[in-house]
């Protein structure tokens, strides 16, 4: 029946290697779930009844080339040739330890192991041995799951997610991907079941909350994790974002689906996925610096400060990479007002100048950021906010095109101040470094060596200290 789709020679050759050895083999999982879905997959996984390390060492000796990963204590082993890789595993019945994550592995049955999968749609298998070859073997209507758009466990919620927690975020992460909708059983044991979670170690949830981000629409994975609650599990602080306040009459809009808009926005002009992140974490310090003011109404003063300081923690915690990653978030949280700051008043040279200093390599993404996050309903205000951000882009073309800013350093740099003067590393070194900086973006003095050794001089005499 699928027999066209089974092009690759990887099914005969296994399927060959199979039958010799006596087993029964099928291709299972992901990949028969792509083939429905015409998504490209260059990951296979087999199952057979029998040893899978057996399997995959004969086949392995009929490829060219190819190289084998043996993983004893899991009864596993992995080929890779090319860009594809193959995994062998044997049929197993599973059960785990409620309060851990060591499974108890038996060997089974073909219908045990497609049992124990996580969701319908990935308990189709197709099957390699000679009586039915290319058949597809539907147990629990995954097509019509497939076809309907619908994430469903193939046995009772509970004890799908119980054998492993992480499906959870497995069954957000699909509903996100694929545009799927979590079947009403299934979504109330993700409600009933989320505290779970805390079994499952962060690097695993942060690897299914990362391929939610990477989709095209992350709002759908967001809401759904917020609603079941499995979002209060691991990222309280954007949990706190929720909600509106109204005092005095006056309200301010929910940060949380405000967020959720903005990285949709952010997502459909950029794939880069820590521009994407710096828009989940933009106004993450909004709850800690709420304030209201008597007859004004409501003021989030300081929030990108704070936010950018809450950045380190909140990626430690959630084991991201803290190293140009987070430094990029961290500038993007920090910077995001600046931009929008710049349309309200008339533009100046030397307010452009610093933005594009301080920014950097980063000032492209802080733009995509800022127009990223207009969100208003409004479509005339939306129009107006939109242009005003070109605005300020022609603006930074501008100043750049003329005073190459970007990457810039000021003509005399610490080591050469510290020389002048003959003292080490102090106060008043860092203090003539940020005033020859701010005077060059400021326009006081030109961008030029002599000024700056004039104006380097100047200061040091105001600060008592000698010319050597
Ligand atoms: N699986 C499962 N429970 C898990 C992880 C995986 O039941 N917690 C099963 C599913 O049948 C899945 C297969 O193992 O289809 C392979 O898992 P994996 O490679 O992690 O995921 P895929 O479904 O292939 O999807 P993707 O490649 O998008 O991660």
């Amino acid at each position: 029946m699928f027999y066209e789709e089974l092009s690759h020679p990887i099914f005969k050759l296994v399927s060959e290697e199979s039958q010799k050895l006596g087993f029964e083999t099928f291709v299972v999982g992901g990949f028969v779930r792509d083939l429905f879905l015409k998504r490209d997959s260059k990951d296979l996984d087999f199952v057979t009844v029998g040893s899978g390390i057996e399997l995959a060492s004969a086949v392995k000796n009929r490829i060219k080339g190819a190289h084998l990963n043996v993983f004893k204590n899991f009864g596993t082993a992995q080929i890779k040739t090319d860009d594809w890789e193959f995994e062998f595993v044997g049929a197993r019945k599973e059960s785990y330890d409620r309060n851990s994550r060591k499974p108890k592995v038996e060997d089974g049955t073909f219908e045990d192991d497609i049992h124990r999968r996580d969701f319908t749609i990935n308990t189709l298998a197709i099957s390699l041995n000679k009586a039915n070859y290319g058949e597809l073997i539907d147990t629990f209507e995954g097509i019509s799951d497939l076809n309907n758009g619908i994430i469903r466990t193939p046995l009772e919620p509970k004890v799908t997610f119980s054998d492993d927690p992480l499906r959870m975020m497995r069954a957000v992460r699909f509903a996100t991907q694929l545009n799927f909708k979590i079947e009403e059983t299934t979504l109330a044991a993700l409600k009933s079941e989320a505290t779970r979670l805390s079994i499952i170690s962060q690097e695993r949830i942060t690897d299914e909350l990362q391929k939610i981000i990477k989709s095209k629409k992350p709002s759908i994975g967001f809401s759904i994790l917020f609603d079941t609650k499995l979002l209060h599990e691991f990222f309280p602080e954007m949990v706190r974002l929720q909600g509106v306040e109204i005092r005095e009459g006056k309200g301010h809009k929910d940060n949380f689906y405000h967020t959720l808009q903005v990285l949709d926005q952010a997502c459909s002009r950029t794939n880069d996925l820590w521009v994407r992140w710096a828009a989940i974490l933009h106004d993450i310090a909004k709850p800690p610096t709420k304030r209201f003011l008597k007859g004004e109404g409501w003021t989030f003063h300081g929030h990108e400060d704070k936010g950018s300081r809450m950045i380190k923690p909140i990626f430690t915690r959630l084991k991201l990479p803290l190293g140009e990653p987070m430094r990029r978030v961290r500038n993007l949280v920090k910077l995001h007002l600046r931009p929008i700051a710049l349309t309200k008043d008339h533009i100046t040279d030397s307010a452009v100048r610093r933005l594009i200093f301080d920014a950097g390599e980063d000032l492209e993404d802080l733009l995509i950021l800022c127009k990223s996050d207009i969100t208003t309903k409004n479509k005339k205000k939306e129009e107006r906010f939109q242009a005003n951000l070109v605005n300020v882009e022609e603006n930074i073309a501008a100043v750049e095109e003329r005073d190459r800013i970007r990457n810039w350093q000021p003509p005399i740099d610490g080591a050469e101040i510290m020389k002048l003067f003959g003292i080490g590393p102090s106060r008043e070194i860092g203090q003539i470094k940020t005033a020859l900086k701010d005077a060059i973006l400021d326009g006081v003095i030109t961008n030029n060596y002599n000024d700056a050794h004039k104006f380097v001089i100047e200061k040091g005499k105001q600060l008592g200290l000698q010319q050597q």
